[in-house]
């Protein structure tokens, strides 16, 4: 029997899910159908129980319902329970399990595939919303020297960095974009400007020598901040495609007991 899955959003019409995660399956032979679903802004948990009554298995959860998706399991890992923020969903029986992917995704994607270092590194964020809280947890485990978070809206940052503070976690420290100091040797955008061509004013020299870039969006040229990195003088910069495609080999090793090779998928993509 056919296994059925989605990607629960709003809007989804954009999401590269079913392209990857049907692609996932072909790998070996796997029977699934994975669907688009757009549930109501006010009616997310009715659209998870009519999916669930189809016959559904597991669901990816995209903006804005990560945080919604979390109240709503009855059981979080770790990680997702660090975010605050589920992007994974399947159920045991009657009960709804989460996960949060997107943290595990973008940790393999710089360090596996890009072949950058986190571990004793200074790192730098820019922005301090849901993408930022999702992916701290498996960040901070790569044990960077520090990490700084630097927002438009200096409050969010601070708040951010003191939820992630705790004695066997590297300092994670908040700041404005404008007072921003510093240098660093990851930098790490998350402002969701990147995605429509601006890159809020940064001051120059926060690029380490040797520094690389990752913006967690993807894009088919190089983004904003990566000609903004380019022009900084980094080493190497990469946009957030491998992070989508490894959260996403996550999400299908748990529906499905084993792991894809991205790869392809990847190439695929491009
Ligand atoms: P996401 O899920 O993508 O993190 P979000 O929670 O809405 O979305 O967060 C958006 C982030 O982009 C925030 O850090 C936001 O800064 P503020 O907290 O000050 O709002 C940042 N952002 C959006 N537009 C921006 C802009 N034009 N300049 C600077 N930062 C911007």
């Amino acid at each position: 029997m056919t296994a059925l899955y989605c990607v629960f959003g709003n809007p989804v019409g954009h999401s590269r899910s079913p392209d990857i995660h049907h692609a996932f399956a072909g790998q070996r032979g796997d029977d699934i159908r994975y669907e688009k679903r757009e549930a109501p802004l006010e009616d997310f948990a009715g659209a998870v129980k009519a999916f669930r009554q189809a016959g559904g298995l597991g669901a990816n959860v995209t903006v804005p319902f990560k945080e919604q998706a979390f109240e709503l399991c009855h059981a979080v890992t770790e990680r997702a329970g660090q975010a605050a923020a589920v992007n994974t969903l399947w159920w045991d029986g009657d009960q709804l399990h989460g996960d949060n992917t997107d943290g595990a995704g973008m940790v393999k994607d710089i360090r596996d595939n890009q072949g950058w270092t986190i571990h004793q590194k200074r790192v730098l964020i820019l922005g301090a919303g849901g993408a930022v809280r999702g992916v701290m947890g498996p960040l901070l485990a790569e044990q960077p020297t520090l990490v700084r978070i630097a927002n438009r809206t200096e409050e969010k940052a601070a708040i951010l960095a003191r939820g992630f503070m705790d004695g066997n976690n590297p300092p994670v420290l908040g700041s404005g974009l404008d007072t921003l100091t510093g240098q660093f040797d990851l930098v790490i955008n998350a402002i969701s400007a990147g995605l429509h061509g601006e890159m809020p004013a940064l001051p120059d020299g926060l690029l380490a020598e040797g520094a690389v870039a990752y913006d967690m969006v993807y894009g088919s040229e190089p983004t904003p901040f990566m000609r903004w990195a380019n022009e900084q003088g980094a080493a190497a910069t990469a946009d957030g495609l491998g992070m989508l495609v490894e959260q996403a080999a996550e999400a299908f090793e748990i529906w499905r007991g084993w792991r894809p090779d991205t790869g392809p998928v990847m190439a695929m993509l491009r």
